[in-house]
């Protein structure tokens, strides 16, 4: 069965190396970014880690959340609906909560009311800052 923990106590960065598949650049210093998290909740099957999301939050009004990560061979079984169920508990009640995601998990996040809104983003790695 599937355990949720909303820590990192017991997280190695060994623990987190088989998620990120098909990324160009993958993050390193996963646990750090974890650990520097808001909140996160993580998934465990024993003693593997088998996902996790985390949140960036000011505890007022906003929050965003920048990744959720199910391992591949425990996609599609409620993993991933369960992290975003629990990590939105765990925020309580905010003006609003922000994703960025590709087009093909549009319809996971519908699920859960998230809509479509314009963005913008800075991604100096893919264009760098221009100073206007
Ligand atoms: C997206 C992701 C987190 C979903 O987690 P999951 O544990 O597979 O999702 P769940 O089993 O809780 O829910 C899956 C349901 O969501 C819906 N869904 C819609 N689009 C989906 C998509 N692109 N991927 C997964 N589920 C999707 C379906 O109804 C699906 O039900 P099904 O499995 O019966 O088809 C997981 O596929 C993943 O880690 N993908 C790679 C990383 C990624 O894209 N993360 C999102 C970054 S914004």
């Amino acid at each position: 069965m599937i355990k949720y923990r909303s820590d990192v106590d017991g997280v190695t960065e060994e623990d987190l190396s088989g998620f990120f598949v098909g990324w160009p650049s993958p993050p390193t210093r996963r646990l750090d970014l974890l650990r520097g998290s808001s909140r996160v909740v993580i998934a465990w099957d024993d003693d593997r880690v088998v996902g996790f999301v985390n949140a960036l939050t000011d505890g007022v009004l906003m929050a965003y959340l920048p990744l959720l990560e199910v391992l591949p061979e425990y996609q599609h079984t409620g993993v991933g609906t369960e992290l975003v169920n629990r990590v939105l508990d765990d925020l309580g009640s905010l003006y609003g909560v922000d994703i960025c995601c590709d087009d093909d998990v549009v319809p996971f996040y519908e699920r859960f009311g998230f809509q479509r809104v314009n963005g913008m983003v800075l991604r100096p790695h893919l264009k760098p800052r221009i100073r206007p």
